[in-house]
């Protein structure tokens, strides 16, 4: 009955639209919108972030130590804890990353002073004093109104050890962990719902083949139990990008797949290689026009590791974790190799963008996302530099998409021009939409085309709406960025130019810039 009337809908709007490309030759820029019909909820935990043991993400960035002169709430920064809040993060990963698979929880619980100091092998050989452990990390979610998620140690770990851990964070019964914990200060279990099995174990985490580590994660996983009414969502290592065949060795041995809830995949998009990465800031458009490209790839990345999950799990019961994604550019110059501190563009937030959209799109199936990485680390939210903190402008798509959480998916279909560089072409839009639990509609639309402005004709079926506020992000420079001395360089402003007659959205796009759109009744 719905789909008839829906088709009905379209029957009329469509001739209209092609009436609309007869009067004028330019290209229709069309995303119907079909705003009775709501899919799969997007799972909040698409708009997660991922904090590392690198550079100056948690040292500096998050923790300074209950001594500072930066104003903190145990030891956390109030600045960072502040802005986390207001962009809702829902879940947070830590401690790595790399580190993850050399990090031993035990160095990091207990009086600060007793702590075993260790080397940071991954990430500029410095000193880990450990003052930032398990109590800290969540307590930072218990301020930031966030869950938890764990990334164990398989590759130079123990199964005793990662299983103590799980007991020492959730269990409530009486056993040396829990005693330990009390002793440590924190009487009741926390909660943690998500718990990786290691990280990157095909690379850093061991260098393991798919098959190897599929045995290895059935082992680890067999003894992460679940206590006190916790319910642990695992999550095994997956792949890098495009290796499909490591997915299906995890996924088609139903032995190995009944052990975890659900499996990472990671993707950075590169302008020009690892070996080549371009500078974050200086860039000119064929750099803008890759970095794009790059950004796309991710959704045929995730159409393919679906397509294998989909042949084994055809009832979706378990979720994609894209636990790490992002721009991965050269370093600041002058500063550590080893820290992967770049600045964040315009360009960053047209890539948070277009992964976001992607990410609400596959939301039958990708259940967890964590952009890489939260502070002063690669595609990064927040900069500090001592006693100060900048937004960049990736934060403000965070806090402009933060409305998408939790709300259900709407059908769309866009048809729209390309955006050609040189040889190549891709899509001029990005776009997704969804419905919340108060019956408004959320359009978040994306024009990649750093040069042209952008009509988009937004027919929005199935239900009647009368008002609409909007919000763009842009900027005159592809390159401008925030920092200390021009913190609101790139800053999301109200968005006025569309019109709303007759059910029909049109939307004036500026060029290279973001847009979210709110229609209420
Ligand atoms: O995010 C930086 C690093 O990239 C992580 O430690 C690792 O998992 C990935 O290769």
């Amino acid at each position: 009955m719905r789909k008839s009337l829906v088709l009905l809908q379209l029957f009329f709007i469509c001739p209209l639209i092609a009436f609309a490309q007869k009067e004028n030759p330019a290209p229709v820029n069309q995303l119907v919108v079909i705003a009775n019909n709501p899919g799969p909820l997007i799972s909040k935990d698409i708009y997660g972030h991922f904090s590392e043991h690198l550079g100056r993400c948690i040292y500096g960035g998050i923790w300074v130590g209950t001594d500072s002169k930066i104003p903190n709430t145990y030891g956390i920064r109030n600045d960072v804890l502040f802005a986390l809040r207001e962009i809702k993060i829902p879940n947070l990963r830590w401690p790595g990353g790399c580190f993850a698979d050399t990090y031993h929880w035990k160095d990091g619980i207990g009086p600060q002073a007793n702590r075993a100091s260790i080397v940071n092998t991954h990430w500029g050989g410095v000193t880990e004093d450990n003052s930032f452990g398990t109590h800290e990390f969540m307590k930072l979610t218990e301020l930031v109104g966030c869950d938890a998620y764990i990334n164990g140690n398989v590759g130079s770990g123990t199964v005793r050890e990662m299983a103590e851990w799980v007991e020492y964070l959730t269990s409530d019964a009486e056993s040396p962990m829990t005693r330990l914990r009390k002793v440590n200060g924190r009487e009741e279990p926390w909660k943690v719902k998500y718990f990786a099995i290691g990280n990157e174990n095909w690379g850093c985490g061991g260098n393991m083949t798919a098959e190897f580590y599929s045995g290895v994660m059935r082992q680890f996983s067999t003894y992460l139990n679940n206590y006190a009414g916790n319910m642990l969502y695992r999550v095994a290592c997956g792949p890098y990008d495009y290796n499909y065949a490591w997915t299906e060795t995890l996924m088609k041995d139903p032995d190995n797949s009944a052990r975890f809830q659900g499996i990472s995949i990671h993707y950075y998009s590169l302008v020009d290689g690892w070996n080549n990465k371009g500078s974050a800031t200086l860039f000119g458009e064929r750099e803008w026009f890759r970095t794009m490209s790059a950004n796309l790839q991710m959704d045929e990345i995730i159409k393919g590791h679906k397509a294998i999950m989909d042949r084994y799990d055809p009832r979706k019961t378990k979720g994609l974790v894209v636990d790490e994604w992002g721009n991965w550019f050269n370093v600041e110059p002058g500063t550590n190799p080893g820290f992967l501190y770049q600045q964040n563009t315009l360009r960053d937030a047209l890539t948070a963008a277009i992964h976001l959209n992607i990410f609400n799109k596959h939301a039958d199936r990708v259940q967890v996302a964590n952009l890489a990485q939260m502070v002063n680390v690669l595609q990064s939210v927040i900069l500090t530099d001592d006693d100060k903190m900048v937004l960049t402008p990736t934060y403000h798509v965070f806090r402009m998409f933060r409305i998408h959480q939790g709300a259900k998916l709407l059908n769309t279909d866009l048809r729209c021009e390309d955006y050609q560089f040189g040889e190549g072409k891709i899509p001029a839009i990005s776009a997704s939409a969804s419905v919340d639990t108060e019956a408004k509609v959320h359009i978040s639309l994306a024009n990649l085309n750093p040069n042209k402005e952008i009509t988009l004709i937004c027919p929005v079926i199935g239900d009647t709406f009368n008002n609409v506020t909007g919000e763009i992000l842009t900027a005159g420079e592809m390159t401008a960025f925030n920092n200390f001395e021009k913190p609101e360089a790139v800053k999301p402003a109200p968005f006025k130019a569309y019109k709303l007659k007759d059910g029909i959205l049109t939307v004036s796009m500026p060029p290279k810039s973001v847009v979210v759109l709110e229609l209420k009744k």
